[in-house]
């Protein structure tokens, strides 16, 4: 079947089989910054926004998500032009092996759109269904909590 997706403001037609996974879609049509963990709403990998809420795209029928606005980590910034959220990831080192910091970054930039000024506990609150196989959590706090200054200063 052929399904119309708006991804990251342009709207496309996408081949999917009526049980592909909104992520099976995405990375068959090179958005693969949505990473692949558990393949069953375990991990965060695989977390995008539709129409502005993290998502787990594994678990998320395409057939849902049509109508919707899709927005994946190639979405947010580009190489030289990186959001704040991942330009404080960057800043932080708040990565080792790097496969989880899609979904951390997406759901971070979910939290701070919603609450631009969260405590230490609301962070981890947020990212407490984004799993890091390496368990550097303490910097990927840090970087939110960064990138929700440096946001705030962006606003002034
Ligand atoms: Fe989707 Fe793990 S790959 S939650």
């Amino acid at each position: 079947m052929q399904i119309e997706l708006e991804v990251n403001g342009e709207t496309e037609t996408f081949e999917a089989s009526k049980s592909d996974s909104l992520l099976d879609v995405l990375r068959a049509n090179g958005y693969t910054g949505a990473k692949r963990g558990c393949d069953t709403g375990a991990c965060g990998f695989c977390t995008v926004h539709v129409d502005g809420d993290p998502t787990l795209s594994c678990v998320t029928p395409v057939t849902k998500a049509e109508g919707a606005s899709v927005e994946t980590i190639e979405g947010l910034g580009e190489q030289d032009d990186l959001h704040p959220v991942q330009q404080a990831f960057v800043d932080n080192t708040a990565l080792q092996c790097g496969f989880c910091i899609p979904g951390m970054i997406m759901r971070s930039k979910a939290l701070l759109d919603e609450n631009p000024d969260p405590t230490e506990q609301e962070v981890r609150e947020a990212l407490s269904d984004n799993l890091c196989r390496c368990t550097g959590y303490k910097k990927i706090v840090e970087a939110v909590l960064d990138a929700a200054d440096r946001m705030d200063v962006d606003r002034a």
